[in-house]
C-alpha cells in the first residue's frame, strides 16, 4: 500500500467501476475494422475507431486505474501486478489495454510483495552529465525494452522539469537546469523508449520544481520567461522526442492546477506546439471534470487518487447537459488512440514475461554511469589511483555493499534485492535502496594484491585511524532524497561532513566518492585533494565507480547544474512553504523567471562552488580556430578539439553566447556542445550549430521569438565559468521567429 499525498479517496464507491461498464451490453464485433489498415495515418485510423465506439467504450479511454491495491479497495484485476496504471482496451474493435509503468530511470514497481528486479540506469543527472546524445538514447532504448518485456506499453518517462532548487527531492529524475541541455538529453532518451513501440509520457508538465507543497503550491511566473526556461526544455524534449502522452503536474502553475490549465494544455502545448498526444494527469493531479475536460486533459490517471473519479460518471452527466461538448470526449480518445498507432502499440502486442538479458543492459547502465560521473577536483593528479597501491581505506557509504538509489515512484528494485536492509525511511517514498553493485568489491577487482579495509564511518575518530594506515582512504558519502521530499539544506546529513573532515585529517590522499541526489555544499573541500561525483550511480553503480577511480575509464561528465557554494546564493535561500504542512496553499514567484541555474549566479556575480559544465578528466584537452558563421539561416560554430595529453579521453567542449547590444534575462546561455573521443595527440574539427531560439527573447504578446540585432560573444569553454576559453564576436541581424522557433 502506498500514500503519496495526503488526498483522501472521498468515496471508491462512486468510481465509474470496471465492472459496472462491463454490464453494460457490448455491442458485436464489427465485420470490418478499417482503422486497423496500416495504410491509413494514425489520424485516419483513430478517427475510423471512435466513430466505431459507444459512448461507454469511448468513456474507458479517459479514466485510468492505479496498478495497484490502494488500500481501499482491491486492485482492478487486469492491471498488472504493482504496477502504475492501467486503461482497458476496446478488445471488440481490436484496440488493447495500456499497461503504465513507471519511469525514467527503468522499470519501476509500486511497494509490495511483487516487485520486479529490474536493471536502473544512473539517475537522469548521471545522464545528463554525459552530454551524450547517444548515451541517453540508448539508456532509453534499453529501459524501453525491458518495458516491453515486462508487458508494459506505456513508460512515464522522462522528467525534465528544471533544477531551480538544488534543494528539490525528484532533481535526481530530472536533467539539470539548462533547457538546451535538459531538454536535448530527455528527448533522446524518450526517442530511445519509444523506439520499443511503448508510449513515453513527458513529465511534469509544468513547473513542479519543487516537492514541498506540490498539492497545492502555485507557482508564479512571468509567461516570457516561462516560455524561455521550463517551457523551452519540454518543447526542446517534445519536438526532439514526438513524446506520445505528456503529464501534467500536482501544482497549480499563475493561478490554475496544471491538469486544468488552458494555458498551458490548450494554449502552448496543443496550440503553439501543435501537440497531437494525449495528456494524462499525474497520479492524484486531477480535481475536476468540466474545467479539466474543457482546458484539455485528455485522460485522468490513477483515478483513486483523486478526489473523485472525475472523468467517469461525471463526465458523461457533463456532456449530457452540454457543459463539455461530445466533440471533446472525441477528441480525448482521438488523441489516446492516434498516439497507440504512432508508435506501434497496436501493431505489437506487450506480453508479461519476456526475456531481458540483464548482463547487457546493466553494461549500458555501467557505460552511463561512467561517462556521467564528474570528476570535481583532482589536485596533483591523485586520481587515477595505481593497480599497484598497496592499501585502501573505504570508508562510509555502505560500500561494501552497494550504491544508492533515490526513493519515489521511479524507485527500480534491484535484481538481488535491497542491498542494504533495514534503513529508514522503509515506507512511500522509501525504502532506502542500494543496488547490490558494491564498490568496495569492485575495488578489490581491480587492485588484488591491495589491502583493502572497510569501516562503516559511523565513528569519525575510528574511521580516522583506518585511514590514517592506508595509502589512500576513499569515503563514500551519501544523501538519499525522494520524491515528495525536498532536502531541508545543501549539507550532507548524518554527520558525514564531520566524517569527512576527520579522515581528510588523518590521510592527505582522501578521496570522497559522492552518491546524491543533487548538488551538495563541501565544507570539507579544501581539506581534500579529490572529489568524484557518482550521483546515483545505478545498477552496476560500484563496478563504474572502480573504473573511473582505477583509470579504466576516463571521467568525462560535466555539471548539468551550478553547485552553490551555500544557500545564500539561491534565488530563494529558504524554500517557499512548509514541509511540516503539505496541504497548506502558498505561492512560489519564480523571480528570477528565466535566469536559473548558472544565469543566475551570473547575473548575481556570485561565485559558485562548481560551476555548471564543470568537469576534470586524466587527460587535458586545447582548442583552436574558433569560428561562427551563418548558414541556411542558422548560426554555426567551429573550433579544433586536440586531446594534449598522453591518455584518451572525451571532452565537452561548451559554447556559450552573450548578447553585446540585445538585453537578456542573464549575461550568457549555453548555445551548443559536443562530446569528443580523441586519443592522445589527436585533433577533430567540431561544428555546432545553435538552435535559434536560444539567440532570442520571447515576446508573449506577438508569440514570436526575437533576434535582436547587433553583436553577440561566441565563448568556447570547458564551463560556464570560462575555463580555457575562446571567444569571437558575430554579428546578427534582427530577425524574428514563429512560436516554434522557425523563421518567418
Ligand atoms: C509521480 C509520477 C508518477 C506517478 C505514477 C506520481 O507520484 O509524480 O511521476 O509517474 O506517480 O506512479
Amino acid at each position: 500500500m502506498r500514500f503519496r499525498h495526503l488526498t483522501v479517496v472521498a468515496a471508491l464507491a462512486a468510481a465509474f467501476p470496471l465492472c459496472a461498464l462491463a454490464a453494460d451490453p457490448v455491442p458485436a464485433e464489427p465485420a470490418q475494422k478499417p482503422w486497423l489498415d496500416r495504410a491509413l495515418n494514425p489520424d485516419q485510423r483513430a478517427q475510423l475507431a471512435v466513430k466505431a465506439m459507444t459512448q461507454q467504450e469511448k468513456l474507458r479511454w479517459v479514466m485510468s486505474y492505479f496498478g495497484n491495491d490502494f488500500g481501499a479497495g482491491k486492485k482492478v484485476a487486469e492491471a498488472l501486478v504493482q504496477s502504475a496504471g492501467y486503461t482497458p482496451g476496446t478488445p471488440r474493435l481490436g484496440l488493447p489495454a495500456l499497461f503504465e509503468t513507471d519511469a525514467g530511470l527503468g522499470v519501476a514497481s509500486q511497494s509490495g510483495p511483487k516487485v520486479r528486479e529490474r536493471t536502473s540506469l544512473p539517475s537522469g543527472l548521471a545522464t545528463a552529465s554525459t552530454w551524450d546524445l547517444k548515451a541517453a538514447y540508448a539508456g532509453g532504448a534499453m529501459i524501453g525494452s525491458e518495458a516491453r518485456a515486462s508487458g508494459f506499453n506505456v513508460m512515464l518517462a522522462g522528467g525534465v522539469n528544471l533544477m531551480r532548487d538544488p534543494r528539490n527531492g525528484r532533481n535526481f529524475e530530472y536533467a539539470g537546469e539548462d533547457p538546451l541541455l535538459a531538454g536535448s538529453m530527455v528527448g533522446q532518451a524518450i526517442k530511445g523508449i519509444e523506439s520499443n513501440h511503448v508510449i513515453s509520457t513527458l513529465k511534469h508538465f509544468a513547473l513542479n520544481d519543487q516537492e514541498t507543497g506540490r498539492n497545492e503550491l502555485d507557482a508564479r511566473i512571468d509567461k516570457a520567461a516561462f516560455r524561455m526556461s521550463d517551457l523551452l526544455a519540454m518543447e526542446l524534449a517534445l519536438e526532439q522526442s514526438d513524446a506520445g502522452s505528456v503529464m501534467c503536474s500536482y501544482n497549480r502553475v499563475n493561478g490554475p492546477y496544471a491538469c486544468e490549465n488552458s494555458y498551458l494544455l490548450n494554449d502552448v502545448l496543443k496550440r503553439d506546439w501543435g501537440f497531437k498526444g494525449y495528456v494524462m494527469s499525474d497520479w492524484g493531479a486531477t480535481h475536476s471534470t468540466v474545467a479539466a475536460a474543457n482546458n484539455g486533459l485528455d485522460q485522468q490517471s490513477g483515478h483513486e487518487f483523486d478526489k473523485s473519479p472525475y472523468f467517469g460518471g461525471a463526465l458523461l452527466e457533463a456532456i449530457k447537459t452540454g457543459s463539455v461538448p461530445q466533440a471533446r470526449l472525441d477528441d480525448m480518445v482521438v488523441r489516446i488512440l492516434r498516439t497507440m498507432f504512432a508508435k506501434g502499440v497496436v501493431e505489437n502486442p506487450v506480453k508479461e514475461g519476456g526475456a531481458i538479458d540483464f548482463a547487457k543492459n546493466g553494461a549500458v547502465s555501467r557505460q552511463t554511469a561512467e561517462d556521467g560521473m564528474v570528476l570535481l577536483k583532482n589536485d596533483n593528479r591523485i586520481l587515477p589511483l595505481a593497480k599497484t597501491v598497496r592499501t585502501i581505506a573505504i570508508i562510509g557509504g555502505h560500500a561494501d555493499a552497494g550504491v544508492l538509489a533515490g526513493g519515489g515512484s521511479s524507485l527500480v528494485y534491484p535484481v538481488g534485492g535491497n542491498a542494504v536492509k533495514g534503513l529508514k525511511p522503509d515506507v512511500w517514498p522509501g525504502p532506502v535502496m542500494f543496488h547490490n553493485s558494491s564498490p568496495l568489491r569492485a575495488i578489490r577487482a581491480q587492485a588484488p594484491n591491495a589491502k583493502v579495509v572497510y569501516d562503516d564511518g559511523t565513528d569519525p575518530a575510528r574511521a580516522a585511524r583506518v585511514a590514517g594506515q592506508a595509502d589512500v582512504a576513499l569515503v563514500f558519502a551519501t544523501q538519499w532524497v525522494g520524491e515528495a521530499l525536498d532536502a531541508t539544506s545543501l549539507a550532507l546529513p548524518d554527520n558525514q561532513d564531520a566524517l569527512i573532515a576527520s579522515v581528510a585529517g588523518a590521510n592527505a590522499r582522501t578521496v570522497v566518492v559522492l552518491e546524491n541526489g543533487g548538488p551538495v555544499a563541501m565544507p570539507w573541500l579544501a581539506k581534500v585533494p579529490a572529489v568524484l561525483e557518482t550521483w546515483y550511480p545505478g545498477t552496476s553503480g560500484g563496478e563504474a565507480i572502480a573504473n573511473v577511480l582505477f583509470g579504466v575509464v576516463n571521467p568525462s561528465g560535466h555539471l548539468p547544474a551550478t553547485f552553490p557554494a551555500s544557500e545564500s546564493q539561491l534565488p530563494r535561500p529558504t524554500p517557499d512553504g512548509d514541509p511540516k504542512q503539505p496541504e497548506m496553499q502558498f505561492a512560489v514567484n519564480y523571480t528570477e523567471g528565466a535566469a536559473v541555474g548558472y544565469k543566475w549566479f551570473d547575473l548575481k556575480g556570485h561565485k559558485p562552488l562548481f560551476p555548471f559544465g564543470h568537469g576534470l578528466s586524466y587527460t587535458t584537452f586545447a582548442y583552436s580556430g574558433l569560428s561562427s558563421q551563418m548558414k541556411d539561416g542558422r548560426l554555426h560554430v567551429r573550433f579544433k578539439v586536440t586531446n594534449t595529453g598522453s591518455v584518451a579521453g572525451k571532452d565537452v567542449p561548451q559554447v556559450y553566447v552573450s548578447p553585446l547590444a540585445a538585453k537578456w534575462e542573464a549575461p550568457k546561455r549555453l548555445a551548443g556542445w559536443d562530446k569528443v573521443a580523441l586519443q592522445p595527440g589527436e585533433s577533430k574539427e567540431v561544428e555546432v550549430t545553435v538552435e535559434p531560439r536560444v539567440l532570442g527573447m520571447f515576446d508573449e504578446s506577438s508569440r514570436t521569438w526575437r533576434i535582436g540585432k547587433g553583436k553577440y560573444k561566441l565563448m568556447l569553454a570547458q564551463d560556464a565559468a570560462g575555463t580555457g576559453a575562446s571567444s569571437v564576436t558575430v554579428d546578427l541581424p534582427a530577425s524574428t521567429l514563429d512560436v516554434r522557433g522557425r523563421a518567418r
